[in-house]
């Protein structure tokens, strides 16, 4: 049973001997036939798995079609206990930095690293929490892992003691409290650890959760659209991770590089399926991989089924925008609505990642650099189609309502700043000779940990954040801080065609943003106000959310400053 579920994805057969180039285009030419070539080998590996000769006339029967269903596992939803299980924080909440092992796949259990809490007599590993906005989050952190770890509450406006960087480790055995009020507006966020040079290897491990703001407007709008949460309102934590045969989740220890996995996780559930009924759903949809940026579409016979875009890292937008797909970059995250109300009884619907130029320059020597697949066998490159999840539409439901108009305004948002007389900083994400990145001339591992710069309390900056043209899109976080995008130049083909306001930004640039993709040789201008109810000096970072690309120093402390 573990062979045939370890031989459902397509492209397990992969060849290893792929090398990196310097020219995007021979490189992703190189990756996408090698992909089709795989996909066909994968296939008809299958079709042997199925109907072909078996070699041990003494294996017990198989069991029940698990490889003729790469969607057989239900999607895990938010519930009491175990993965993703729900907390309504109201008051002190523990969580235990632990390991312990988990049954994900058929056959061995998966060992994870994970925040575990105890809530009563429920367990609960990686909750979802839930939190009113203006309510205080106060959570402890316990380690019981063998190497520091943290707590890191991605897009909060906490101050620096509750941001859980790797400025604030917490040592095995030690423990943290947290305790802050949530200043954000209701949302998607989420946490994670966020050890110096660790922060890759602790979440592939599996440290991270979600952390679900609320408010009055986003309850109002729930219930003029009947969605229940945790019914018709669900949210989709997707990572790919890289599972070896016996299930055991790998990572590379001494110099992991923009880690893409072979098999993809939504809600820590394998590539699962979700049985809808035709009528609206709403995803919150969070991508906690440590490198992979997906292009997701939902996808009803082949075709892409448009779908509402409502919501980006920062909560709701001011209206919905009609898209068909959209790019997540990691830590990014996506309030979408998707009508199955036009698809007929018994159908599926498909959540892909479509394929899209990965634009990977980032060997700005021209040498050539190690395999990039080396250290994923089976996994699908960066920017080829994958499969994500299913949606099965019930085959029967009796009479089909048609789904509640969405409104045309969903809240509201300041306009975007006059910036005349901002302080403009320059930022330029680049690679040197040798292979490491930088942030201007300065990479976290070399230069260490004392702020670059420092910025005082109340001012607005504009930060003017370019990439350059051999790189690779690198999805940039402020710490501390959301912002807002004021404009994107020399944007890839790909992204000018989504290009829906002034300023050539997309419907994804519109709301308040904590991390934004930087695709080579663009041009972002975002706005910054350094407003904040603390004092003294408060140190934050800004790196690159691509976690190897962290761990490896493309990141850079800066202060705020009375
Ligand atoms: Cu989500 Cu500095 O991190
Ligand atoms: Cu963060
Ligand atoms: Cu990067």
């Amino acid at each position: 049973m573990t062979i045939a579920f370890a031989g459902a994805s397509p492209h397990s057969t992969r060849p290893r001997f792929l090398v990196r180039v310097a020219m995007t285009d021979l490189r992703r030419r190189l990756l996408l036939s090698s992909c089709v070539a795989a996909a066909a080998a994968g296939s008809a590996a299958l079709l042997w798995r199925r109907g072909g000769p078996r070699s041990d006339a003494a294996a017990p029967p198989p069991a029940p079609t698990p490889a003729t269903d790469p969607f057989a596992a239900p999607l895990r939803i938010p519930s009491a206990d175990g993965l993703l299980g729900e907390i309504a924080v109201d008051g002190a909440l523990t969580l235990v930095a632990k390991q312990a092992d988990f049954s994900i796949f058929p056959g061995a259990p998966t060992r994870l690293w994970h925040y575990a809490a105890r809530v009563g007599e429920r367990t609960i590993a990686n909750p979802l929490l839930r939190v009113r906005a203006g309510e205080s989050l106060a959570v402890t952190l316990r380690n019981e892992l063998s190497e520091d770890t943290t707590i890191h509450w991605h897009g909060l406006l906490v101050d620096e003691a509750n941001d859980g960087s790797g400025l604030h480790p917490v040592a095995p055995g030690a423990q943290a409290n947290y305790h802050f009020p949530v200043r954000n507006r209701a949302g998607l966020y989420w946490y994670h650890a966020h050890p110096h040079g660790r922060t890759g290897l602790q979440l592939q491990r599996g440290l991270a959760g979600l952390l679900l703001v609320e408010d009055d407007e986003e309850l109002a709008l729930r219930e003029t659209l009947s969605l229940t949460w945790g019914e018709r309102d669900l949210p989709l934590l997707i990572a790919d991770k890289q599972v070896d045969e016996v299930n055991a989740i790998v990572y590379r220890e001494d110099g992991a590089d923009d880690w893409i996995g072979n098999r993809v996780f939504v809600n820590w559930t394998p590539q699962p399926h979700l049985d809808v009924t035709p009528a609206l759903y709403r995803f919150r949809i969070a991508n906690v991989a440590n490198a992979r940026m997906w292009r997701l579409a939902f996808q009803h016979r082949g075709r892409s089924l448009p779908f509402q875009l409502i919501g980006t890292d920062g909560g709701l937008l001011e209206r919905p925008w009609p898209v068909e797909d959209l790019f997540l970059a990691p830590a990014q995250r996506a309030d979408v609505l998707v009508d199955f109300a036009g698809v007929p009884a018994g159908e599926r619907v498909l959540l892909r990642s479509l394929d899209y130029v990965a634009m990977e320059n980032e060997d700005e020597s021209g040498a050539f650099a190690p395999d990039p697949m080396g250290d994923h066998p089976g996994a699908t490159p960066m920017g080829a189609a994958l499969d994500v999840m299913e949606f099965r539409v019930a085959a029967t439901g009796g009479e089909r309502a048609a789904s509640p108009l969405v409104p045309s305004q969903l809240s509201t948002l300041p306009p975007l700043p006059d910036t005349a007389g901002w302080t403009t900083r320059a930022l330029r994400l680049r690679m040197d000779s040798e292979g490491t990145w930088f942030i201007n001339d300065w990479n976290f591992r070399k230069d260490g940990h004392a702020p670059a710069f420092r910025i005082e309390r109340g001012s607005r900056e504009v930060w003017e954040i370019r990439n350059s043209m051999t790189s690779m899109p690198h999805p940039v976080h402020l710490h501390g801080f959301v912002f807002r995008v004021l404009s994107r130049r020399v944007s890839p083909m790909d992204l000018r065609a989504r290009q829906v306001a002034d300023g050539g930004l997309t419907a994804q640039d519109l709301g308040w943003t904590d991390t934004l993709v930087v695709w080579p040789g663009e041009v972002v201008r975002i706005a910054i106000d350094f407003s904040q109810p603390y004092s003294g000096v408060q140190r934050y970072m800004f790196h690159c959310h691509n976690l190897e690309h962290e761990d490896m120093g493309m990141m850079v402390t800066f202060a705020v400053t009375d």
